[in-house]
């Protein structure tokens, strides 16, 4: 395959509360990779619209995550951070991939099934089209890497299908219009650690997500001292202290989410969380991850606050990382055009 230069792309939804799913699934790993790689970081209101979105939260949250980024570390001069909608591109390219895409591997998605419901006919198009505009937010900066946590594995699939499809329907195209074997890089998903799928604090059994009516269930990136400390406390845990080895974990699904939890705030991995701990009942455990969460949680939070308290600085950033992610964006529809036999001027 063609080479392609190593760049990282990832996006977050502005929609509710960013919860420690996110931080610890996908925002400490955007931060931990602009060390080594060129990233862009989008919040998706776009994708966010696919369901009903009040105007005014939609603006608030679409700031509150960029202030989260910050806030974890991601550097807005060197890195691009920028909201979707702000780049037209995403939307062109991402109709072109609704012509590349087949019905059928869109069926298959199980987060469509999971949204809509048993109502889905009353499901927007935008919801079962959603990957496709996800892939086109990756493969319009031809990103090679995309941090995300588990639960997008299937769509980063489907990127790669639709990426593969296009470089083999139009190879001969891409080849006579100067690029090689292949115009789309197949995109490498960077999934893992101990936190690639953190799980509600009520039911092990259940992913951390926005949408659980119950607050108790997640800990919000906003949340105080108090607020993360009662939650910690309240989490559902098993009567057994904790194993000392990883397989002691098994079938224990809140006390391997809660280990998973301190091991990704500490930096480290499960072993060595069990090797702390192995032997200790729930009520020290939770004491030291009230500790650990608040230590680390605490100073985001704040940042947060404050940079959401002058959104016009916030707005400078994202206009400034969408002109910066539009000249690489535009390039590649314009070269897409060139490819599918568009005429532009
Ligand atoms: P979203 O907004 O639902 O979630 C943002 C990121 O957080 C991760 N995440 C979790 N990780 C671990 N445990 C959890 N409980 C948990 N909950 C959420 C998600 O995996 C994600 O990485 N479709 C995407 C947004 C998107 C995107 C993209 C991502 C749009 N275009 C292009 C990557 C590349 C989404 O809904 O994420």
């Amino acid at each position: 395959m063609a080479a392609f230069s190593e760049r990282v792309f990832s996006g977050v939804q502005p929609t509710g509360n960013l919860h420690l799913g996110n931080y610890l699934g996908a925002i400490t790993r955007f931060v931990a990779l602009q060390e080594r790689y060129d990233c862009v970081y989008c919040v998706v209101d776009m994708h966010a619209i696919t369901v009903p979105q009040d105007p005014t939260e939609l603006r608030r949250q679409t700031r509150e995550v960029t202030a989260a980024f910050i806030a974890s570390g991601i550097d807005p001069v060197r890195q691009i951070v920028f909201n979707q909608s702000q780049v037209g591109a995403h939307a062109e390219l991402g109709w072109i991939f609704n012509c590349v895409a087949r019905m059928g591997w869109l069926s298959r998605m199980t987060q469509f099934k999971e949204k809509a419901g048993k109502d889905r006919e009353n499901a927007s198009v935008g919801l079962f089209d959603y990957p496709c505009l996800m892939a086109a937010d990756i493969l319009a900066y031809k990103a090679t890497h995309v941090p995300v946590g588990e639960d997008q594995k299937q769509h980063l699939e489907l990127t790669r299908d639709i990426a593969g499809k296009f470089n083999n329907d139009f190879s001969a195209s891409i080849a006579s219009n100067g690029h090689g074997e292949a115009f789309f890089p197949l995109t490498e998903p960077v999934i893992g650690g101990p936190a690639a799928r953190v799980m509600s604090l009520r039911d092990g059994t259940k992913k951390m997500s926005k949408s659980d009516p119950s607050d108790y269930s997640r800990i919000n990136l906003t949340d105080d001292a108090d607020a993360i400390a009662q939650k910690i406390r309240k989490a559902k845990t098993d009567a057994e202290p904790l194993p000392s080895e990883e397989a002691g974990l098994a079938r224990r699904p809140e006390a391997d989410n809660l280990v998973g939890i301190y091991a990704a705030l500490a930096g480290a991995e499960k072993p060595a969380v069990l090797g702390e701990f192995g032997g200790a009942q729930f009520s020290t455990f939770k004491g030291a991850l009230v500790d650990l969460a608040v230590e680390k949680l605490g100073p985001i939070g704040a940042e947060m606050n404050r940079l959401v308290a002058d959104p016009g600085h916030i707005d400078r950033v994202l206009a400034n990382g969408a002109a910066r992610a539009a000249a690489i964006a535009d390039r590649t529809v314009a070269e897409v055009k060139d490819i599918l036999g568009m005429v532009r001027s």
